[in-house]
């Protein structure tokens, strides 16, 4: 069964590979992800060394030269996606841009530690040395473009920057702000490619476009996009992914004898542990998304909160609190760890980000709980995520009570994940 598995797995990121990067599913997502591409690499990487790398240089040729490595890249134009390269407008190369182009905002930045995981599964330092420059300039980025004056935290401009798009977390932004009138006209495409329930409503979409008018509106500058757009929260994911990229820089740039770059990054880490504690909401027991203009916090409690361990951050007592959330949320479904907790209004088991089981967030999720100890949850999420790809195939996402796969199939960090992690068979290094 599982060696079944491991061939379907590998057949569904040949399919997908578009000549050197992969598109996540054909038709739905028909462009390279960054963070999809960042997790694809993890599976060629059990298979084809060489291909796992190529995967992230083509992501990196997308770098904007301000450092700024975009959520999409757009190497050649497909009808089949909105908002494609015309509703983006972002900078030509000679402007700025990447080798072609691309969203105008960025998503969660797992790449550091991705390469890291790589060179310690193949010793490739040739391949990382390559990448080490463009992935501290992507952090200097963050670090410095992303953070509104005056604050101390990475924000988040757009709920598709977090990766995490239609979750609850962003409805304290979303209803802040008001629709662009001038926004046009627009036919969404994903709702003709999958069952509409399971996607983003028609309202928010059209915050979207109007987040995206507003970059476009100020040519992308990204200092007036962070501190005047219409939407800037704080996501505890991008937070956490980013403290842990930066400990894996780290060490990435010891292995690399990079010692011009340890103050820098050393820096960032002290700033991200102490930033943590921003995120911190105890009415709940968790760390939460906020919104920066209006110091309001979430109150529910997402798979981003989980991902505190993965970063090696927060007090004991905040740990233990966001322990005893994550029981309580075992033990109301059937399969760790939904997006969205199932007690919290909002919660839909199949609509996205508010409920699913993702499997690039079960995946870094349960190695944060392996590093602090918590083998059995850890585990259960492993095999969770082994029992619903064997249940019902590659799919994007899961709903947590049923196991029914949600939205893409044949998706390409899931077969990834199957192979690098869930598979019995396989060479997990990040495991
Ligand atoms: C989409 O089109 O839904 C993507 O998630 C945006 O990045």
């Amino acid at each position: 069964m599982s060696r079944d598995l491991d061939q379907q797995a590998i057949d569904v990121l040949r399919q997908n590979d578009r000549g050197g990067f992969t598109v996540p599913t054909a038709r739905l997502y028909p462009y390279q992800w960054n963070w999809d591409s960042a997790f694809v690499a993890l599976g060629f990487a059990t298979f084809d060394s060489d291909r796992a790398w190529r995967e992230l240089e083509l992501l990196l040729e997308g770098q904007w030269a301000n450092g700024m490595v975009p959520h999409i890249l757009f190497r050649r134009n497909d009808p089949d996606y909105f908002p494609g390269p015309s509703v983006w407008q972002t900078p030509s190369h000679a402007d700025g841009g990447g080798l072609f182009p691309s969203g105008g905002i960025s998503q969660p930045p797992v790449l550091a530690s991705i390469v890291h995981w790589l060179v310690q599964q193949d010793g490739n330092i040739q391949r990382a040395a390559r990448l080490f420059d463009k992935v501290m300039r992507w952090h200097r980025w963050y670090h410095t473009d992303r953070v509104p004056n005056g604050h101390s935290v990475v924000a988040t401009v757009h709920p598709w920057e977090t990766g995490r798009d239609n979750c609850p977390d962003w409805e304290i932004g979303l209803s802040a702000m008001e629709i662009d009138p001038d926004i046009g006209v627009y036919e969404r495409k994903d709702t003709d490619h999958v069952d509409p329930t399971m996607r983003p409503s028609k309202e928010q979409y059209d915050k979207y476009v109007t987040m995206i008018k507003f970059g476009r509106d100020h040519d992308w500058d990204q200092t007036i996009i962070t501190n005047d757009g219409p939407f800037v929260m704080a996501d505890p994911g991008i937070h956490f992914i980013l403290l842990r990229a930066d400990r894996d820089l780290l060490a990435l740039a010891k292995r690399l004898d990079r010692a011009d770059a340890y103050s820098e990054i050393e820096n960032w880490i002290e700033l991200g542990v102490a930033a943590s504690d921003t995120f911190w909401n105890d009415d709940v027991g968790a760390f939460t998304a906020y919104d920066i203009r209006s110091g309001k916090r979430s109150d529910g409690f997402s798979n981003a909160s989980a991902l505190c361990f993965f970063a090696d951050a927060g007090s004991e007592y905040q740990r233990g609190r966001t322990l005893e959330n994550m029981r309580r949320i075992q033990s109301k479904v059937r399969f760790m760890m939904p997006s969205w907790d199932p007690d919290a209004p909002m919660f839909e088991p199949q609509r996205y980000w508010c409920g699913p089981v993702w499997p690039q967030m079960n995946h870094i999720i349960a190695k944060g709980l392996n590093e602090h100890g918590e083998h059995q949850l850890a585990e259960t999420m492993r095999m969770d995520f082994a029992v619903l790809v064997e249940q019902s195939g590659f799919y994007e996402c899961f709903n947590p009570l049923t196991g029914d796969g949600c939205i893409g199939a044949h998706f390409s960090w899931t077969a990834a994940l199957w192979l690098a992690w869930a598979s019995p068979r396989n060479n997990a290094v990040a495991a």
